[in-house]
């Protein structure tokens, strides 16, 4: 089998979609965990130009320049927090349409426990203190970001957090068959490595890296923040409406790859000595 062509057109560019491309979270009131930073600041960004009211929860209380969004101060590790903020939340911005998990544990201290705490426990805790907050006029949707990590090791990445990404995905299965009578669907986003604000100087300073991920990636680039938001925004949107239990991998094929031809396509390039 031989290498990877180069592409004979140019690869299709980035899109950020707007007006009646994207459409249905008009009004929604969207609870969303961890939209400070990174992906969650992308999407919340975007759920508010789709006319969404959106409650943000974080530890630091950070805030988006929006007039639909209004932010919160709680750690959803703690438990108690979670109910006491979900409460005000649905006292002062009325029920809830969707949720949305983006919140993580970063850093090596305490890494086992701190990734189950912040990716399961805390999902667990925040969609049982509001299962019976959803507005029921309206299909209610709740999305959680788990990782290529889940099905992949991702050495970038400690146990923890591997653990914790694949047991979300077990978690999202569970919630959607049982609350799926109440009419609420439950979806997992899974991206691939992405240009965000955060890390677009690191790769823009590590050209070889950058080409080469977009070399081993069928759509030839990297994705960006925006990119997973809009896919995040389709499954809160009524025009998902019979989907549930599901994870969507956003990685434009990277992981396409089957592990022979990868080696293949590498049998030229020259061996390190620790090879
Ligand atoms: N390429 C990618 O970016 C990528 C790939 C695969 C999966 N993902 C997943 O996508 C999600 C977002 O990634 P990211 O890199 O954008 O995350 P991030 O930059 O670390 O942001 C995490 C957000 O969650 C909040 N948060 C963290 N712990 C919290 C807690 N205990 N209670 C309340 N809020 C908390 C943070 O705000 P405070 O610090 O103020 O609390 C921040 O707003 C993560 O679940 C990540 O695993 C990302």
């Amino acid at each position: 089998m031989k290498a990877a062509k180069k592409p004979t057109h140019a690869p299709a560019k980035s899109r950020t979609v707007k007006g009646p491309g994207l459409s249905g979270l008009d009004g929604r009131h969207l609870l969303v965990i961890g939209g400070t930073r990174g992906l969650g600041r992308a999407f919340t960004r975007l759920a508010a130009d789709l006319g969404a009211r959106v409650s943000l929860v974080s530890r630091t209380g950070g805030m988006i320049a929006a007039s639909t969004v209004r932010s919160y101060r709680a750690d959803v590790t703690d438990a108690s927090a979670v109910e006491s903020v979900i409460s005000q939340v649905v006292a002062e911005q009325g029920k809830l349409n969707g949720l949305v998990f983006f919140q993580r544990h970063r850093g090596a201290e305490n890494a086992w426990a701190g990734n189950l705490a912040a990716s399961l426990t805390a999902t667990k805790d925040v969609i049982q203190a509001s299962c019976n907050r959803f507005d029921d006029s309206q299909d209610a949707s709740i999305v959680v970001l788990a990782s290529s990590a889940a099905r992949f090791v991702a050495d970038e990445q400690d146990e923890g957090y591997h653990a914790a990404k694949t047991g979300l995905i077990g978690l999202m299965r569970y919630f959607a068959f049982k609350l799926g009578p109440k009419g609420v669907r439950v979806n997992a986003v899974s991206p691939g490595t992405l240009l965000k604000e955060e890390s677009k100087k690191f790769f823009l300073e590590n050209r070889k890296l950058h080409r080469m991920y977009q070399r081993i990636t069928p759509l030839r680039r990297m994705g960006t923040a925006e990119e997973v938001a809009q896919v995040i925004a389709f499954l809160l949107s009524p025009a998902a409406s019979f989907l549930t239990g599901q994870e969507i991998l956003v990685d434009g094929g990277v992981s396409l790859h089957w592990h022979e031809s990868m080696a293949r396509a590498w049998l030229d390039q020259p061996l390190s000595r620790s090879d």
